[in-house]
């Protein structure tokens, strides 16, 4: 077996190697349990970023690796040309969650694939047909300043940030952008070939930006007037990351297409896209399809993930939650850089008024993963399972930096 000699191997390895688009820090994790992570020295992290929202109930929670094992025993793969009860139940189960949460009391369906980026492509794709059944052909889907929704061509086109545009025009046409916010902007990008709306409810990637509850209220009604279709990209702030199965249960709205990926896979690739009872049609044999989408393992690692996704963890969530903010909050009142805390449950972004270089990579080597979506906005996705002393150590590791970033402050 080679032995490597790890980090300078690896940044070799990978420069000669891979295509680079990924910034990676010089770590290389080889173990992880719960809340923490391990690289090849034996050294620990206390991970508040789960690899973005993936690993929610921890690394290597124990349930859902035992499902995974006992799938693996009996089957890898089949053709969705076939049944497999693996999918079966996870398809019914998620129908479930989301007649309960959408306060319908119609049956929703599923579609599975492999990412995030493929359950907005399905979206978008249903939005379109939908669209172009009716006389007007209507197909264009508005969007918002700030979102992320994925790197295909279509979803790239959708996410409205322009650094991500760039080189890759033309993008596929029939996005609109409106203000995040800012329901006006919505009126002005709106025309008469509109079809849908599609956007988070929390812009994670943008900087854990929250929507505001009259925003949607009024985005909700905007589309039952016009009867435009409401997508929520569900794919990062899903499966319970809020403190509730899914965030628009905090906006008591009813969207007609919701999509997941990160967290329901398990920690296994798997995207979902939900649409709502009126949809039901609208892709029909032939449509769509994907070789991949819903691997029987990753569907088994989603069902465990989800049945121990009860009330008592959404309890732990909400309340672990508000000794965050505590927490968070004392920071705030230490230092006049902190310019806002945001976020819900365990989603949660600290938003600062000036860059402190290198913070990221100082925490990594204090033993500590944060994530900066934004160069003054610092993210934190911890596992489900974070605890009070967790949090404890990442304020006194943050502390440290902070102290430094203002006494070198003029
Ligand atoms: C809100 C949202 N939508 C879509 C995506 C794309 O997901 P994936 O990377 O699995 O394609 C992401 C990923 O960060 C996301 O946060």
């Amino acid at each position: 077996m080679k032995h490597y000699d790890y980090l300078n191997d690896f940044v070799n390895i990978e420069k000669e190697n891979f295509i680079s688009v990924f910034k990676r820090y010089p770590i290389c994790f080889v173990k992880g349990k719960g809340n923490y992570l391990w690289d090849h020295n034996g050294k620990k992290y206390t991970d508040f970023l789960s690899g973005i929202s993936v690993c929610v109930l921890g690394h290597c929670n124990k349930q859902i690796c035992k499902a995974v094992k006992k799938q693996l025993d009996n089957l890898l793969h089949v053709s969705n040309i076939f049944y497999n009860e693996s999918q079966l139940k996870l398809a019914k189960k998620l129908n479930e969650l989301f007649k309960l949460a959408s306060k319908k009391n119609e049956n929703s369906k599923v579609f599975f694939s492999n990412s995030g980026a493929e359950a907005n492509e399905a979206a978008i794709k249903i939005a379109r047909k939908f669209g172009n059944q009716d006389e007007k052909k209507r197909f264009e889907i508005i969007t918002f300043n700030n979102s992320f929704h994925g790197r295909t061509l279509a979803t790239l086109a959708a996410t409205g940030q322009k650094k991500f545009h760039d080189g890759f025009e033309p993008l596929p046409e029939g996005f609109k952008y409106a203000d995040f916010n800012n329901f006006e902007s919505i009126k002005k990008v709106y025309s008469t070939k509109t079809i849908a709306i599609m956007l988070e409810l929390i812009q994670g990637e943008g900087g854990v930006c929250i929507a505001d509850k009259n925003f949607i209220k009024k985005i909700e009604s905007f589309c039952k007037e016009k009867n435009l279709i409401l997508i929520v990209d569900e794919i990062q702030t899903g499966i319970g990351r809020t403190g509730k199965m899914f965030a628009f249960e905090h906006y008591n709205i009813s969207p007609d297409i919701i999509t997941l990926a990160k967290a329901i896979g398990g920690g296994l690739p798997l995207g979902v896209t939900i649409i709502q009872n009126k949809l039901k049609n609208v892709l029909t044999y032939g449509n769509h399809g994907t070789t991949f989408g819903g691997n029987l393992v990753s569907c088994a690692a989603g069902f465990e993930m989800l049945n121990q996704l009860d009330n008592k963890k959404f309890k732990y969530i909400r309340k672990i939650s508000l000794y965050f903010f505590e927490k968070l909050n004392e920071l705030k009142q230490e230092y006049d850089f902190i310019k806002e805390i945001r976020g819900k449950g365990l989603m949660i972004g600290l938003e600062l008024t000036i860059e402190i270089p290198n913070l990221v990579q100082n925490c990594l080597e204090k033993g500590l993963i944060i994530n900066m979506p934004k160069p003054k906005v610092i993210r934190f996705l911890p596992p489900y399972s974070i605890q009070k002393k967790d949090i404890d150590f990442l304020i006194e590791t943050l502390r440290i930096f902070f102290d430094k970033a203002s006494s070198s402050l003029p």
